[in-house]
C-alpha cells in the first residue's frame, strides 16, 4: 500500500456544503418564519434592558421548531445590547434533561454565581430553600436582571420537581 490511506478521500468533494449545519449547537445566521415568535420574546425581554423583571414565558412547539435556537439568539442579542447600554443582564441556560431536579437547577445557578471564597453548594444534601436563598443573595450581590432559561422543562415536571 502506498501513501496514507486517508489521502485519497481527503481531496474529494464532500456531499455537504456546510456540514456544521447538522451540529446540534449550530446557530443559523437567519431564522426565517420565526419573526412573530422573536417579536414576542423581544417585547417581553426588553424590560430587562430598562432594569425591570420581564414576565415568565412558556415556549412550546413540536420538536425541531426552533425553541432552543430562537431563545439562544434572543438572549445573545439581549446580552449584547445590555453591554452596549451598560445595563447589567445575566442569562442562564439550563437543559433540564441533564439537570433534572429543582434542587439541581438552583444548585447549578448558585455554582455559576460563585465567587472566590464562597462555600461550594453541594450536589445534594442542603434543603432546597437554603440553595434558593443562596442563589437569591448571590444574584443580588451581582445586581442587574437575571434571566433563567429552563430548556426541555418537561423533564423537570415529569420528575415532580417543577
Ligand atoms: N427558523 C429557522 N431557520 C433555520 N433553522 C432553524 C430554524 N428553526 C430551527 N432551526 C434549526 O432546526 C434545528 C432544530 O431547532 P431547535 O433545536 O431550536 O428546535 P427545538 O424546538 O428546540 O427542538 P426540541 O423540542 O427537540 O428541543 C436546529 O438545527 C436549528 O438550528
Ligand atoms: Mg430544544
Amino acid at each position: 500500500m502506498k501513501g496514507n490511506i486517508f489521502e485519497e478521500i481527503l481531496g474529494q468533494d464532500s456531499l455537504f456544503t456546510d456540514r456544521k449545519a447538522f451540529d446540534h449547537a449550530f446557530e443559523p445566521a437567519r431564522l426565517p418564519h420565526r419573526e412573530h415568535e422573536l417579536d414576542s420574546l423581544v417585547r417581553n425581554l426588553v424590560d430587562a434592558l430598562n432594569g425591570h423583571i420581564p414576565s415568565n414565558m412558556l415556549l412550546y412547539g413540536v420538536p425541531g421548531s426552533g425553541k432552543t435556537v430562537v431563545t439562544r439568539y434572543v438572549l445573545s442579542q439581549l446580552r449584547e445590547k445590555g453591554l452596549e447600554m451598560g445595563q447589567s443582564v445575566h442569562t442562564y441556560e439550563i437543559n433540564c434533561r441533564n439537570v433534572d431536579t429543582k434542587y439541581r437547577v438552583v444548585q447549578t445557578i448558585a455554582t455559576q454565581l460563585a465567587q472566590r471564597g464562597d462555600p461550594p453548594v453541594p450536589f445534594t444534601g442542603w434543603p432546597t430553600d437554603r440553595v434558593l436563598d443562596t442563589v437569591v443573595s448571590r444574584m443580588s450581590r451581582v445586581g442587574g436582571v437575571h434571566i433563567i432559561v429552563l430548556d426541555e422543562v418537561d423533564n423537570l415536571v415529569d420528575k415532580g420537581g417543577g
